[in-house]
């Protein structure tokens, strides 16, 4: 029998939130709950360029990281229905919460601040760039939250365990979305 939950889905679930919050985890199981296709951006970025997402903010900055996401995300926005789970600064741009509704519905992963934290840990540069220590992700993330909360279509509080976010997401999806 087929168990999978993708029957009903005409949009694409965009997953939206911090780094840390989840949703890789998240993306992931429910691309297996649902059938449905998982288009991560910093991947789809790295296998563009060939570079590491750390290699590219290394080499040629934060900028041409931001033009090279933008237009990854044009792309998965352009088709459904898929699952998308942008980097946590994604949002932070006008054209690309323009393009993700134009297709989907923007699921916001509002983890808490400590939690972000123990699972970021204070020193992890190498994996995120933007990550230099507890006080940039204190400012990061205070900066960001009224933008998160903006964009979102859907607020899913996601200090739980991936599974319970994702069934949360595919009860809202079922029916409001
Ligand atoms: C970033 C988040 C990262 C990655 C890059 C920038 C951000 O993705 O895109 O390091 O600005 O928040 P994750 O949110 O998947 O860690």
């Amino acid at each position: 029998m087929d168990t999978k939950k993708n029957a009903n889905f005409h949009f694409n679930v965009v997953l939206c939130g911090f780094m840390g919050c989840g949703k890789t985890t998240v993306g992931r199981q429910l691309a297996l709950q649902t059938g449905l296709r998982l288009i991560d951006i910093d991947s789809c970025i790295e296998t563009a360029v060939g570079l590491s997402v750390h290699q590219i903010f290394a080499t040629y900055g934060e900028a041409h990281f931001r033009a090279l996401e933008k237009s990854c995300i044009k792309k998965a926005a352009a088709q459904a229905p898929v699952i998308i789970s942008p980097g946590g600064g994604a949002i932070l741009d006008v054209e690309n919460i323009v393009n993700f509704k134009k297709s989907g519905k923007i699921f916001f992963l509002d983890a808490p601040i400590d939690a972000i934290i123990a699972r970021l840990g204070t020193n992890n540069a190498a994996a995120r760039p933007l990550v230099t220590g507890k006080n940039s992700i204190y400012e990061l993330f205070f900066s960001r939250k009224e933008k998160y909360l903006q964009a979102a279509d859907f607020i899913i509080g996601a200090n739980k365990s991936g599974s319970a976010i994702c069934d949360e997401i595919l009860e809202v999806a079922k029916n409001k979305a």
